[in-house]
């Protein structure tokens, strides 16, 4: 850990800068925050993202110094010195402000240039306006066989698909392996899988409603590329996400069209493990599946 110059300006809602406030601290102070980028740190990105939020409601505007200062130690030091002292450490320059960049509208350019899986792959790689990346381990991009007829869109990785950077490979993904062997179909021959979000959510939380639109781009270039004959989408994301609605307990088994394909909605198979009843319906949905691609 270190210290960082930070900018208070007790504004937030919370106790804690309740009581800064009553206090009437001096509107600089240090705290003890780990920097970000500090290697040495043993805080992984989303631990240090909530400190930082939670500096942010105690009042904290900005960063004005990269050397740590420790107001307490300087609290002898005559005002006159204190001061130089602490200008002599602050980051001199004004912080030049960058344009704010419309994440849709920057993965919507990006996929529409990628011209092959493989360009997609690399667009997606270098796509840095969605925060889920940065608490990644790898890209989570497709697995399976490009041009097969059947393309499943799950949710997005968990822990065994980061760490393996294949999608549907824990045990959501062996059901779903046994559940594909069952009609007859496999990855590695016959479906191609992918999900909505290319990385890792935190604690595998839902996916946020703006990573979502901003990740839709790719999707919909991902499925053009891969071009195949039929969608199914695993679960409620993928379904808020191509169809624009959730509610998969009355969507599930229903045939509809998106992104220019026929698209059935099925239960998650990590629902599917949460609630074997519903394993029912499920094998009622592949047997639709399996009559579509003998008859389509
Ligand atoms: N669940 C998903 O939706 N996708 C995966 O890759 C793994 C689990």
């Amino acid at each position: 850990m270190r210290q960082a110059g930070l900018r208070i300006n007790p504004v937030g809602r919370s106790e804690a800068a309740r009581n800064l406030r009553n206090r009437a601290i001096p509107i600089y102070l240090s705290l003890r925050v780990p920097y970000l980028w500090d290697m040495d740190s043993a805080l992984d990105y989303h631990t240090a993202k909530a400190l930082l939020e939670w500096q942010v409601e105690l009042g904290v505007t900005e960063a004005i110094g990269d050397t740590p200062i420790d107001r307490y130690a300087l609290a002898d030091v005559a005002p006159g010195r204190a001061k130089a002292a602490a200008q002599a450490t602050a980051t001199p320059g004004p912080v030049v402000p960058t344009p704010a960049e419309d994440p849709v509208a920057v993965a919507k350019a990006m996929a529409a240039r990628a011209g092959s899986l493989d360009d997609l792959r690399a667009a997606m790689g270098a796509f840095d306006l969605c925060d889920l990346k940065k608490g990644a381990r790898n890209l989570v991009f497709a697995d399976g066989v490009p041009d097969a007829r059947v393309m499943i869109i799950g949710e997005a990785p968990g822990r065994e698909e980061d760490q393996a950077a294949l999608p549907f490979v824990g045990r959501a993904g062996q059901l779903l392996d046994r559940m594909l062997a069952a009609i007859g179909l496999s990855r590695t021959e016959t479906v191609y899988i992918t999900n909505v979000l290319p990385w890792r959510p935190p604690q595998n939380s839902d996916p946020k409603p703006e990573e979502i639109a901003m990740m839709r781009p790719f999707l919909e270039r991902h499925v053009a590329l891969a071009n195949p004959d039929f969608l199914v989408l695993m679960g409620n994301i993928s379904c808020q996400t191509v169809l624009g609605k959730r509610g998969i307990t009355r969507l599930r088994g229903h045939w509809t069209e998106a992104m220019g394909k026929p698209v059935l909605p099925m239960f998650h198979p990590a629902y599917l493990l949460r609630t074997p009843s519903a394993k029912r319906e499920a094998w009622a949905d592949l047997l639709d599946l399996k009559v579509r691609l003998r008859d389509g």
